[in-house]
């Protein structure tokens, strides 16, 4: 069964985290990505961002949120009042997973299997622990699923602040944390009537920001 149990270490920081993670096998989405691209910020935090998984940019560049979608993220959490530096920005799922496609060879993007969510879950609880956050934003399905189990829809869930459910990944987590869900900034970019989408993301991020106080 895929698993990144085994790849964890048994205790540190971010740092330690963040070198033992770049050597994960715990799926074989390490194989065809660039590298492991963990969370990042501030590990103090009290808000953690919880997105899909990297991108072709992240996958490059090796930190989350540094394309298209994470520029709209940035926008829309200003928007909302949530202060970038005062969060951790990281993803359910660890690697890019792509298709190559095309005759310029693009690499798009494709969502990562239930058994690649649980195998990198682990990953995501030693981060809550870290951590520690008073608020989770849950950004789409796959980190709505991740948080929230598989019965998560953005639509039925979003914009609610959810009691963050206290698994056996994180027995340390703190009580009463908080998560709120909302879509993917990638759906807003994508959509039809993508003002009103913003706006949506904004209005849920605005629960999150007046949760905080
Ligand atoms: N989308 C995500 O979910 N995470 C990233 O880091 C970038 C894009
Ligand atoms: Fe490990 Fe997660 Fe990457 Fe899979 S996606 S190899 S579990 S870090």
């Amino acid at each position: 069964e895929y698993d990144a149990t085994p790849f964890l270490p048994r205790r540190g920081g971010l740092p330690a985290y963040r070198r033992a993670a770049a050597r994960c096998q715990g799926c074989p989405l390490f194989r065809e990505a660039s590298g492991t691209v963990f969370g990042a910020g501030d590990t103090s935090a009290r808000i953690m961002i919880v997105g899909e998984q990297p991108g072709d940019q992240e996958d490059r560049a090796g930190e989350p949120f540094v394309g298209p979608a994470g520029r709209l993220l940035r926008e829309a959490l200003h928007e909302a009042g949530i202060v970038e530096s005062q969060a951790y920005f990281t993803n359910a799922v660890k690697h890019f997973k792509f298709e190559v496609a095309g005759r310029g060879k693009r690499r798009i993007h494709k969502p990562p299997s239930l058994r690649e969510m649980s195998a990198c879950r682990p990953w995501l609880s030693a981060e809550l622990r870290l951590v520690d956050p008073e608020l989770v934003v849950a950004l789409g399905a796959t980190a709505g699923k991740a948080l929230l189990g598989a019965s998560f829809r953005v639509t039925k869930d979003r914009g609610a602040l959810l009691p963050l459910p206290q698994d056996e990944h994180q027995p340390a987590g703190r009580a009463g944390g908080m998560v709120v869900a909302t879509l993917h900034p990638s759906a807003v970019l994508r959509s039809d009537e993508r003002e009103t989408a913003y706006a949506g993301l904004v209005s849920d991020l605005r629960v999150a920001a007046d949760a905080l106080g």
